[in-house]
C-alpha cells in the first residue's frame, strides 16, 4: 500500500471529507450501511485534535458497544498517536453515565460507590419487590413488569407518571412494584442499567453547577448509531451539547431496529428541527456490497413510511443474482439450503462450508437447519446465538466451521416456522446485527461492584 500524504483526510471521499472537516455547530451525517459512518466519526475526532487543536480531553465520543469504542480508540491511536489521546472519552452511553455518577451521584441521592446490577441481580430485586407488594407472578410475569419499568425509565418517567396514565392493569401493577423495586435498589446502594441514563439526566436537571461543569468539559460530542438512541439518551445529549451545539451524530434511519427497547428513530428524523443550524451530510457511496445487493435492499427499505430519502450506490458492479425459493415448511426449507451448499461445493464455488453463511430471522429457526446439516454431514458453527443442539442438551464436542461470505437463499418463510417466542426474536435481531455486541441476556460483563473506577465501563445494556 502507498504511504499516504495525509492519513486523516486522504482515505475519504468528498462527502466524508465535508463531514470530517466541518467546524463548529451541529452536524447530521445521514448514511446507509457500509458507507463509512464509523470511519467518518473516527477521522473527525483525529481532525479536531490535529487540525483544530481541540484537546482530546474536550471530546466525547459515544458508541453503541464497548467493542466499538475499543476499535475506535485503536484506529485513533494509529491516526494521531496514543499520547495525544490520553484523556479522550470514548464509550457507551451507559459507560459514560456510570462515570458521571461516580462523581455527581450524591446530587441525586446516590453514593459514589454504587453497584451496577446486572440482569440477574435486577431480576432478583424485582421478584423481591413483587413479593413485597403482593404482585402475583402468575398474573404478570416479572419479565413483563421489568420491560414496562425499563421502557418508562428510558422515557425518563417515574412510578407516579405510570400510575397517573396507565394503559392497563399491567401498568398499574408495574407502577406499584417499581416504587418498591427502586427502594430496594437504593437500600442496596445499587442502580440498574436504565438508572444510569435516568440518573445522569436527573443530575443535569437538578444542578446547574454540574451541568455547566460537564458542558464546559466537552467542547465536541460525537455519537455513532444515533438512530438507536432512546429518549433518555436524546435528552442527555441535549444537555451536554448546551448552547455550543457542537454535536455530530451519524445514523441511518433505515437501520433502526431497536424500537422495541425504546430507540426512537424520530431522534434522527427530527434532528434538523431540534438543531435548526444543523449541517446535513449524506453518505451514499457504499463500500461493502455490490450494486445488485444495494438495489434489492433499496427496493425494500424505500417502502418505509418515515425515512429520509437516500440511495446507496457503489462502483462495485455485478455480483450474483438473488434467488428466491419457496418451501413447504421449515424442514423443506432447510433441505433446500443444505442441497444448495452441496451444489456450491460440488461446482467449486464454495470450499468446504467455510465460504457459506446462512442467516435466519429468529434463533428458533436454527433447529431445522441444524438437523438437516447434521443429516447431510455439513459442518457448521452458530455465530452470535445458541445452537439448538446445545439448547437441547449440552455437548462436549462442538461442530465447527467458519463463515466468510454471505450466500443466503431466501425463501418465503413458511408459517410453521413463525412460532417463535418473543424473546428469541429479540435475540436474533441482536445476532443479525452482531456488530452490536454479543452474548445472550444476562451475559453482561458487568457484575456487582465491578465498576469501582471510572476506567472500567459497563458493557452495552444486555437485552
Ligand atoms: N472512502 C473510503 N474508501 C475506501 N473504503 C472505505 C471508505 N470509507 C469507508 N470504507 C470502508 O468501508 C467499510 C465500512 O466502513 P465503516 O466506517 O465501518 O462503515 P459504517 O459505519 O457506515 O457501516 C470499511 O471496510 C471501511 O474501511
Ligand atoms: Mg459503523
Amino acid at each position: 500500500m502507498d504511504t499516504m500524504a495525509d492519513p486523516i483526510l486522504d482515505p475519504l471521499n468528498d462527502e466524508q471529507r465535508v463531514a470530517v472537516t466541518h467546524g463548529d455547530g451541529p452536524l447530521l451525517i445521514l448514511a446507509g450501511a457500509g458507507s463509512g459512518k464509523t470511519r467518518v466519526l473516527t477521522h473527525r475526532i483525529a481532525y479536531l485534535i490535529r487540525d483544530l487543536a481541540v484537546p482530546a480531553s474536550a471530546i466525547l465520543a459515544v458508541t453503541f458497544t464497548n467493542k466499538a469504542a475499543k476499535e475506535m480508540r485503536e484506529r485513533l491511536d494509529r491516526l494521531v498517536g496514543k499520547e495525544r489521546l490520553a484523556e479522550l472519552t470514548v464509550g457507551t452511553f451507559h459507560g459514560f453515565c456510570a462515570r458521571l455518577l461516580r462523581r455527581e451521584g450524591p446530587l441525586v441521592g446516590i453514593d459514589r460507590s454504587f453497584a451496577i446490577y446486572d440482569e440477574a441481580d435486577q431480576r432478583a430485586v424485582l421478584r423481591q419487590a413483587m413479593a413485597d407488594t403482593n404482585a402475583s407472578e402468575r398474573v404478570f410475569a416479572p419479565g413483563a413488569i421489568s420491560s414496562v419499568v425499563s421502557s418508562a425509565k428510558n422515557e425518563l418517567k417515574g412510578p407516579a407518571d405510570l400510575a397517573s396514565s396507565p394503559k392497563g392493569q399491567l401498568d398499574r401493577i408495574a407502577a406499584i412494584v417499581w416504587k418498591r423495586y427502586d427502594e430496594l435498589l437504593r437500600e442496596n446502594n445499587a442502580v440498574d442499567f436504565d438508572d444510569l441514563l435516568l440518573l445522569a439526566c436527573r443530575v443535569f436537571e437538578t444542578s446547574d453547577r454540574a451541568l455547566e461543569k460537564w458542558q464546559d468539559r466537552y467542547q465536541h460530542i460525537l455519537v455513532d448509531e444515533y438512530q438507536d438512541t432512546n429518549r433518555a439518551q436524546y435528552v442527555l445529549l441535549r444537555y451536554l451539547a448546551g448552547f455550543k451545539q457542537n454535536l455530530a451524530v451519524v445514523g441511518d434511519d433505515d437501520q433502526s431496529v431497536f424500537s422495541w427497547r425504546g430507540a426512537d428513530v424520530r431522534n434522527i428524523l427530527d434532528f434538523e428541527r431540534d438543531y435548526p443550524n444543523a449541517k446535513v451530510v449524506k453518505l451514499e457511496q457504499n463500500y461493502r456490497s455490490t450494486q445488485r445487493i444495494l438495489d434489492a435492499a433499496h427496493s425494500v427499505v424505500r417502502n418505509n413510511a418515515a425515512r429520509k430519502e437516500k440511495k446507496l450506490w457503489t462502483d462495485r458492479q455485478g455480483g450474483s443474482d438473488i434467488v428466491v425459493m419457496q418451501a413447504y415448511d421449515e424442514s423443506h426449507e432447510a433441505e433446500i439450503v443444505a442441497r444448495e451448499i452441496e451444489r456450491l461445493q460440488r461446482e467449486g464455488e464454495a470450499h468446504g462450508t467455510r465460504d457459506v453463511a446462512v442467516l435466519y430471522r429468529t434463533n428458533a429457526q436454527s433447529r431445522a437447519i441444524e438437523d438437516k446439516f447434521r443429516a447431510f454431514g455439513l459442518a457448521y458453527q452458530i455465530v452470535g446465538g445458541v445452537s439448538s443442539v446445545t439448547r437441547r442438551a449440552p455437548r462436549s464436542s462442538r461442530v465447527r466451521a467458519s463463515t466468510r461470505s454471505v450466500s443466503g437463499r431466501l425463501s418465503r418463510r413458511p408459517s410453521s416456522s413463525r412460532r417463535s417466542r418473543g424473546g428469541s426474536r429479540r435475540r436474533s435481531w441482536r445476532s443479525a446485527r452482531s456488530s452490536r455486541g454479543s452474548g445472550s441476556p444476562g451475559s453482561s460483563s458487568l457484575s456487582r461492584g465491578s465498576s469501582t473506577s471510572s476506567s472500567s465501563e459497563p458493557a452495552m445494556r444486555p437485552i
